[in-house]
């Protein structure tokens, strides 16, 4: 599949990142299926999306039509055969766990057309292994977005062993095609390469909370304003999900080990189900969670 071909885009999962995925897509022109398990999911996928276009709207970044037009653009899903059915690309955004992947992986093979290219959305997963579940694996990536999708600029285009180097140019021509700036990550390692330096600093955030050397406060004061970082490493954890962090790093130090070793205060947490501003409540509390707030 050549970029040129590309027309429509599926996108699985309608969570912080899968919307704010769509969102992108729909605003550079594309028809975008938004598919999710459950109505309740897709529906607040996309009402997030429609607070996102107001909000920029609001900010006059985008004209009312603008907003409109790419809300028109977004058809919000249950059925998967409907959501891939007649995909050009399937950006794949469901939760960080290599079996509920590879499950999906299945089911979409079964239904997407064949030229279809598959771009997982994975923050550290193997994309060799996750390719090796469908029968293209030459037509298989990672397309990594950074949250919030419609306000990072970044996108990590990675490599999987059998990747094609025509899937990655499409993948690559693809982000600049959503506004994006994509760097080719040649090789598949455990993280890439953002989160293989990001998680672990939010992982010693914790070390030094729970080992009482620091507050949150304090971390978040020196991370932020003496460092100069938009968001400190406590708001940053709450903002992209305590279990996502929590995932990778599990993942990364069963293939890596070193400084990889989740924090038991992040174990806490993600068992409580405070995840962050996503769940109403991580570090901090939020009012009314869903996921859009800025601490
Ligand atoms: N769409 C539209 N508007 C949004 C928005 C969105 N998705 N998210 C926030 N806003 C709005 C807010 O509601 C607020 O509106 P208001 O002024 O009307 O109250 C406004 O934007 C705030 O905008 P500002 O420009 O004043 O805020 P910032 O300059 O702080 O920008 C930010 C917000 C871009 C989120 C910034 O804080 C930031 O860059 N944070 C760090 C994010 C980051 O590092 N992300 C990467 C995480 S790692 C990752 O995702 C990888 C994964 O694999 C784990």
């Amino acid at each position: 599949m050549d970029f040129e071909d590309i027309d429509t885009v599926a996108v699985l999962g309608a969570g912080n990142m899968g919307h704010g995925i769509t969102e992108v897509a729909a605003l550079a022109g594309y028809d975008v299926r938004m598919r999710d398990i459950e109505d309740e999911f897709v529906q607040d996928g996309y009402d997030s999306i429609e607070w996102s276009l107001d909000k920029l709207a609001e900010k006059d970044q985008i004209t009312e039509e603008e907003a409109e037009a790419a809300l028109d653009r977004v058809t919000p899903l249950v059925d998967l055969e409907e959501a891939v059915g007649d995909a050009d690309v399937v950006v794949e955004a469901v939760p960080e766990k290599m079996e509920i992947k590879k499950d999906v992986y299945t089911d979409v093979e079964e239904h997407a057309p064949d030229e279809a290219i598959f771009a997982t959305n994975t923050s550290s997963l193997s994309i060799t292994e996750l390719s090796e579940v469908t029968e293209r694996p030459e037509q298989f990536c990672g397309m990594h977005f950074f949250n919030p999708p419609v306000r990072m600029q970044l996108v990590e285009v990675i490599s999987g062993a059998h990747t094609s180097d025509e899937t990655l140019d499409a993948v690559e021509e693809l982000a600049e095609a959503f506004g994006k700036t994509p760097v080719r990550v040649r090789k598949d390692s455990p993280g890439f390469i953002v989160n293989r330096i990001a998680v672990p600093q939010m992982n010693e955030a914790a070390w030094l909370v729970s080992e009482d050397e620091a507050t949150i406060a304090e971390v978040d004061a020196t991370t932020k304003h003496d460092m100069g970082l938009p968001m400190g490493a406590f708001e940053l954890s709450d903002y992209v999900g305590l279990d996502v962090s929590f995932d990778v790093l599990e993942y990364v130090n069963g293939e890596l080990g070193r400084a990889y070793e989740p924090c038991p205060l992040l174990r806490e947490k993600v068992e409580a189900e405070e995840f962050g501003t996503k769940s109403g409540k991580g570090f901090y509390d939020y009012d009314g969670g869903e996921g859009v707030q800025i601490p």
